[in-house]
């Protein structure tokens, strides 16, 4: 599995290597640990010689002897003792404690060292014998060094170190990675057009290396959005002064026409037929600075999307009709946005012209409306045709002023390549996107998104 995720990288490697480290560090300690593991072969040998010791001294020196014994054993040793007889009685004046007298008893009956092995402790039951021929069996409880609850606390403290060392972790990844995805939302919102997008806050007050992307990004932003800015008014400017030459230029067409031949009539129409086109540009190039520049406070009213589409495919009909084409609503879902109508009708009559004028001769253009539901309900319009729809690599272009693909541009007719990037910033101004994608059967789908409401 590959992460994708700073955020879940960082996490996960700095929680495994403290892991590691922890588990190294508690296995290094458990193995290194040398009274634990020898301590009950030498508390047993030592339990041998004073048994014998202990049987002895009784009988030698009788009761109180081995009493004083046993204590000094379990003094120095930390390992109590009782001695029985072969009976089973106890000979030092102790009480005893549960399950000895049987465990005694079984060495006494079989001549069989017996352990009773619990999680605290080892007792040792052993038969011996003394000089004198009298047999004894010596208990003692050899406390286990609490090796298993020793290895619970352990594995308790490696729990806890983990969980406070994941805790710590998540917040580093989450302390380092914050400000990279919000610094990517920032990027995004500026790649999608908002070139007043920058970043700010916490992220720019930073003084690590995050912080100066941050700052490095918005004199970048900056930058581009003043040279942007330029480039509009360059353009605005010039297609402004633009049209009095051409105003001028109709008004000597006109006088021209007066005293001309009539041999220069179609040299005249045609000078009239270029300065139509020039005119109807330079209206379009306008437009599209206007929108450009975003500040043209557009005129919110509702305005029902159903009602526009079918005006707008209706009157598209009608023409297509005149070349053998046609046009067809496949489904309307009626609903209504907020903004200007004139725009919306512009963008959505310039896709579905489109449509009709690369459509192959002899098919339908599709025109679907649906509203979905989401987070926000937005409207889908959906334009088909049956052309040869856009070779990929020039998919983003269309949407760019003047582009046009090599086969349109070779075409007597057709507009200047304005139309879509009037579409798509008009549209982009009412919140929404417009997309283009071949479709799988051929032909271009051009879909509007909107954000909208039920009607
Ligand atoms: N439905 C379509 N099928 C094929 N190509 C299209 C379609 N719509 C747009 N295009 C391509 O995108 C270019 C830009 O479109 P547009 O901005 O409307 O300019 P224009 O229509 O003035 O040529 C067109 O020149 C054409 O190459
Ligand atoms: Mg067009």
């Amino acid at each position: 599995m590959r992460i994708r995720s700073l955020f879940l990288k960082i996490f996960i490697w700095f929680w495994l290597g403290m892991i590691v480290a922890n588990v190294a560090l508690f296995l290094s300690v458990a193995a290194t640990r040398p009274e634990r593991s020898n301590r009950p072969w030498r508390d047993l040998s030592m339990v041998g010689s004073s048994a014998q010791k202990s049987a002895e001294t009784y009988d030698r020196e009788g009761q109180a002897a081995l009493a004083n014994y046993l204590d000094q054993f379990e003094e120095s040793n930390g390992i109590s003792s009782i001695l029985f007889n072969d009976q089973g009685a106890e000979l030092a004046g102790r009480v005893v404690p549960n399950g000895w007298q049987e465990l005694a008893g079984r060495a006494a009956k079989t001549g069989i060292t017996q352990f009773n092995v619990s999680t605290t402790a080892l007792v040792v039951a052993q038969q011996v014998a003394t000089p004198q021929n009298h047999h004894y069996v010596f208990v003692s409880r050899i406390a286990r060094m609490p090796l298993s609850v020793s290895l619970r606390t352990q594995a308790l403290r490696l729990l806890a170190v983990l969980l406070t060392g994941g805790l710590f972790c998540y917040g580093l990844a989450s302390y380092l990675t914050t400000p990279i995805r919000k610094l990517r939302g920032t990027t995004h919102e500026f790649a999608d057009g908002n070139l007043g997008a920058r970043a700010a806050g916490r992220l720019v007050k930073r003084r690590d290396e995050i912080g100066q992307l941050g700052s490095d990004f918005n004199t970048m932003a900056e930058r581009l959005q003043s040279m942007v800015a330029a480039q509009h008014r360059l353009l605005g400017d010039i297609s402004h002064e633009l049209r009095s030459p051409l105003a001028r230029m109709s008004v000597a067409l006109e006088l021209a026409r007066k005293r001309a031949e009539s041999n220069a009539k179609s040299a005249l129409d045609r000078i009239e037929h270029e300065a139509e086109t020039l005119n109807e540009m330079i209206g379009q190039l306008l437009k599209l600075t206007r929108l450009e520049s975003g500040t043209d406070g557009l005129k919110r009213t509702e305005v029902d999307l159903a009602q526009l589409v079918r005006e707008v495919a209706d009157d598209a009909d009608f023409e297509a009709r005149s070349r053998n084409r046609s046009v067809h609503v496949v489904n309307c879902d009626e609903c209504s946005t907020q903004g200007t109508e004139e725009l919306l009708r512009s963008a959505i009559e310039n896709v579905v012209r489109n449509a009709v004028r690369y459509t192959a001769e002899g098919t339908e253009v599709e025109v679907t409306l649906r509203l979905k539901n989401g987070n926000e309900n937005s409207a889908v319009i959906s334009v088909r045709d049956h052309g040869q729809g856009v070779p990929e690599e020039a998919m983003d272009k269309i949407f760019h002023p003047f582009y046009r693909t090599e086969d349109a541009r070779d075409r007597e007719s057709g507009g200047s390549g304005l139309g879509l990037a009037i579409a798509s910033r008009a549209v982009r101004l009412h919140g929404g996107r417009v997309q283009a994608v071949n479709a799988a059967t051929g032909g271009l789908e051009v879909t509007i998104s909107l954000p909208a409401e039920r009607a």
